[in-house]
């Protein structure tokens, strides 16, 4: 509420000039997000329980498949999927969107001086055995394991993965299967596959894990080469389209598992954990030059028109929503989500990159 009236005003004023947003609304009191096992036992049950209760509340948007307030934020995933991924306001978007649901789970519960928990994958990238065992899957207090061994099959459609899937085989996942432990056992949603939301039958959220994708595409070593990339231009192709963004969501989603599919990827709780830390891995690398780094967007307009063959680049003044109807809708302009204790954000991260 609070925020939606700040973002409210802070239209108005950067109407008039862009900028004075942030200085209207000082962050004097960042709430913070911490990695999922420094989280106290107590704490992560909180979380899950406000996961949960995001899932039992009626949704707002105008969509018959919408059938809860956590199926919002995967059907404005969704709808504008085509449009935030492979682009310039991939970062922008994606803290926008993380910043909404942290204000839903507030308000199911969830501790207010705790931000969206993040999962730092290179914690989990030394062995299988301790990837199987991160806290992250724990069938208690985390998202629960993998699904059971679904063979392979490129032309099977009705498998989630298909489209939002890597484009050469994983040897080695392991899954494939719907959930069917974890505090998330047989949870579903209406939405999807791909850009599907008009609601067909209950669709299960899968799992089908690759170790191989979080260790040679999230691992430190590449943590630390995207901190020492020169721009944003390269650190959003690099870490959006080949390194940590494609490796956690085939980590968790394989081959046919919910986290690949790259329209309702945000139907597994654990796509929240893994953007958090995509947010603060782009924080990390804008806090090692932050006066030049808090102003800088570029990349394309259109999806993934690196080249500019088709389009212009993005450019600070270019809109970034979430919501898909009037009440739960925020607009900014790409320039006001630069940093996380400007404009719409008040927030800061235990530990950086
Ligand atoms: C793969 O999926 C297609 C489409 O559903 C099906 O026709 C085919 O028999 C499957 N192949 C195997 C080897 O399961
Ligand atoms: C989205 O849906 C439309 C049909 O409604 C289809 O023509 C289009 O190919 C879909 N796009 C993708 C990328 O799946
Ligand atoms: C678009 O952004 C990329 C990445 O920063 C940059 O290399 C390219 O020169 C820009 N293109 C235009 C037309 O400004």
């Amino acid at each position: 509420m609070l925020l939606n009236f700040a973002a409210g005003v802070a239209l108005l004023v950067s109407a008039a000039a862009p900028g004075l947003a942030s200085m209207c609304f000082p962050c004097r009191n960042p709430y913070v997000r911490k990695e999922w096992r420094s989280l106290s036992n107590r704490e992560r049950e909180q979380y899950i329980a406000a996961v949960k209760c995001l899932q039992t509340k009626p949704g707002t948007a105008p969509l018959a498949a919408v059938q809860s307030r956590y199926d919002d934020f995967i059907a404005t995933h969704q709808a504008q999927t085509d449009f935030v991924h492979f682009v310039g306001i991939f970062y922008p978007f994606h803290r926008l969107l993380l910043a909404e649901y942290e204000k839903a789970l507030w308000s199911c519960g969830w501790n207010r001086r705790l931000g969206q928990p993040y999962w730092d994958w290179t914690l989990d990238t030394a062995t299988e055995a301790s990837f199987l065992a991160s806290p992250v899957f724990d069938t208690v207090r985390g998202f629960g394991s993998n699904g059971a061994f679904i063979p392979g099959n490129l032309s099977d459609i009705q498998l989630p993965g298909h489209m939002g899937g890597p484009p050469f085989d994983l040897p080695d996942r392991s899954g494939g299967g719907c959930v069917t432990d974890g505090p998330f056992a047989g949870m579903t949603t209406r939405l999807g596959p791909l850009n599907i939301s008009t609601g067909t039958t209950p669709r299960c959220l899968r799992r089908d894990f690759s170790y191989h994708s979080l260790r040679d595409f999230a691992g430190l070593d590449k943590v630390q080469q995207a901190m020492n990339l020169p721009d944003f231009g390269h650190f959003e192709l690099i870490t959006d389209t080949t390194t940590f963004h494609p490796g956690g969501h085939w980590a968790v989603g394989g081959l046919y598992g919910t986290m690949t599919d790259t329209y309702v990827s945000p139907t597994d709780p654990i796509f929240w954990l893994h953007h958090s830390n995509m947010d603060r891995a782009w924080w990390s690398w804008q806090s090692r030059d932050l006066a030049k780094r808090e102003k800088e967007i570029s990349g394309p307009l259109i999806f993934f028109d690196y080249n500019n063959d088709l389009g212009p680049n993005v450019t600070l003044s270019t809109p970034v929503w979430v919501g898909l109807n009037e009440d739960t809708r925020v607009d900014f302009e790409a320039g006001q989500l630069l940093h996380i204790r400007k404009g719409p954000f008040c927030y800061n991260y235990d530990h950086l990159y």
